[in-house]
């Protein structure tokens, strides 16, 4: 399994608890960084991570930003991406039951490490459920489709 992972300075502090989890779990880390607490601008990185998960190179993603509203959104913007913003362990676990999402984005400003190895276990441990689910994921990415299909050709 590989993970792509990304964060911003907010989120650096988090950033080794995060992947030192990932890999204990038995994950391939592919590291977009960043790599220090210098400031940065986060949708670089929900980019990275997000291309990365739609273009198949990772299965997954990881991204923390302060809050992870910012690199969420951004990641989210990348076709085929469904980054869930997840606080709480039931919600990371659904992410994945329900809506199958492919990126999990946490805030290092509004949780500490261990609630965050603790989500990031339960993430990874969800598999989708499919079923209806799997219709409800379907319509996202119809909606997706004529987004892109508006979308101007240069
Ligand atoms: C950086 O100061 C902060 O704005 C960013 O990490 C994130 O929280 C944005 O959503």
């Amino acid at each position: 399994m590989k993970v792509a992972f990304g964060c911003d300075h907010a989120g650096f502090g988090l950033k080794e608890a995060v992947v030192s989890t990932l890999k204990r779990l038995g994950a391939e880390v592919l590291d977009f960084g960043t790599h220090s607490g210098d400031s940065v601008d986060y949708p670089d990185f929900g980019e990275r991570v997000g291309k990365a998960v739609a273009s198949g190179e990772a299965d997954l993603g990881v991204v923390i930003c302060g809050t992870g509203i910012g690199i969420s959104i951004a990641a989210n913007k990348v076709p085929g991406v469904r980054a869930a913003l997840c606080h709480d362990v039931y919600s990371a676990r659904m992410s994945r039951a329900h809506n199958n999402a492919n990126v999990l984005a946490l805030g290092a400003r509004v949780i500490g490490p261990g609630l965050a190895e603790a989500i990031v276990e339960a993430w990874l441990g969800t598999e989708f459920e499919g079923g209806r689910h799997a219709d409800r994921v379907a319509k996202i990415e119809h909606l997706e489709q004529e987004r892109v299909q508006e979308a101007p050709r240069s």
